[in-house]
């Protein structure tokens, strides 16, 4: 059975149709404390594969109560698939007395699950925080899906070196284009300065790719370089939509065309679900 955390139900509903399975009902309450109770009273199942976004710290704490749940209801084998690893790029100990967040919650989430999927990890290594280590299920193909299929001369780039290997997916995945990436220098949380690229994008359509768009503060400074020099169309592409704060805002006035997003997160820019590549990890 397919068992949900409130931040992921269209994916996790998705997921039930192509394994065609059924969705355990999740009923919810509170303590008169504010405590949370999740639970699963129509669960009747060996496998419970429990899909949950850990957008915040209540959903980290509904994901353990969902895991606990269908163990006491009778699963034999809990598969925790994380859409989205909230708290996956506190991967380091930034400063001195500062917690590795990434391995706290994973250590958290690995007591009550026999094995863990993650979509993209920030960092493929904070799958090593989890025992059994977790697994990566890379859905960046599906970004090809939305794109409009009249791309002029295509050029997909990565705002950093490390997403290049995410731009290389999504243009094989549509089928043509020329890959590059920028320079990023991040000066705080919401600066950064991006230093553009030698590929020639004057008059060509460009497809920004990354793993996660939080506050647009990367994806709006690659605009604003590119509107600089002579692009087409802008459209940026993400894994994980978190579009906090302003992002909507600080996108549209740099210009994008439009924002695509998957289904890890669910929000008006999820325009494909990650579904049936998960699928292929569970069938
Ligand atoms: C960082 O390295 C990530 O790949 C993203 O570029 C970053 O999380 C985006 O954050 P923001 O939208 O706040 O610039």
């Amino acid at each position: 059975m397919i068992v949900t955390g409130s931040a992921s139900q269209a994916l996790a509903a998705a997921l039930a149709r192509e394994l065609e399975e059924p969705l355990a009902p999740v009923s919810y309450d509170r303590f008169p404390d504010g405590e949370l109770l999740a639970a699963v009273p129509g669960f009747d199942a060996d496998r419970a594969v429990i899909v949950a976004s850990t957008v915040s710290s209540e959903a980290h704490l509904e994901l353990l109560q969902l895991q606990d749940a269908v163990r006491e209801a009778g699963a034999e084998e809990v598969v925790t698939v994380l859409p989205y690893m909230g708290y996956g790029r506190q991967d380091k100990a930034f400063d001195r007395g500062q917690p590795i967040s990434a391995r706290a919650v994973a250590r958290a989430i690995s007591t009550g699950a026999d094995r863990v999927l993650t979509v993209n990890p920030h960092e493929a290594a904070v799958c090593d925080f989890f025992e059994p280590v977790a697994e990566t299920i890379d859905a960046a193909g599906r970004l090809a899906e939305p794109l409009p299929d009249d791309l002029a001369e295509p050029v997909f780039l990565s705002p950093d070196a490390g997403a290049i290997e995410l731009a290389e997916t999504v243009r094989d995945a549509y089928g043509e284009g020329d890959v590059d990436y920028f320079e990023k220098v991040r000066h705080s949380g919401t600066e950064v300065e991006i230093t553009p690229s030698d590929v020639a994008v004057e008059e060509r359509d460009v497809v920004v790719v990354d793993d996660i768009i939080a506050t647009g503060s990367t994806m709006s400074e690659a605009i604003a370089v590119l509107g600089e020099r002579g692009v087409s169309r802008v459209f940026v592409s993400c894994v994980h939509p978190l579009l906090v704060r302003d992002a909507y805002a600080k996108l549209s006035s740099a210009g994008v065309e439009a924002i695509y997003g998957t289904d890890t997160i669910e929000r008006p820019a999820s325009a494909v679900s990650v579904a049936p590549t998960v699928a292929t990890h569970l069938e």
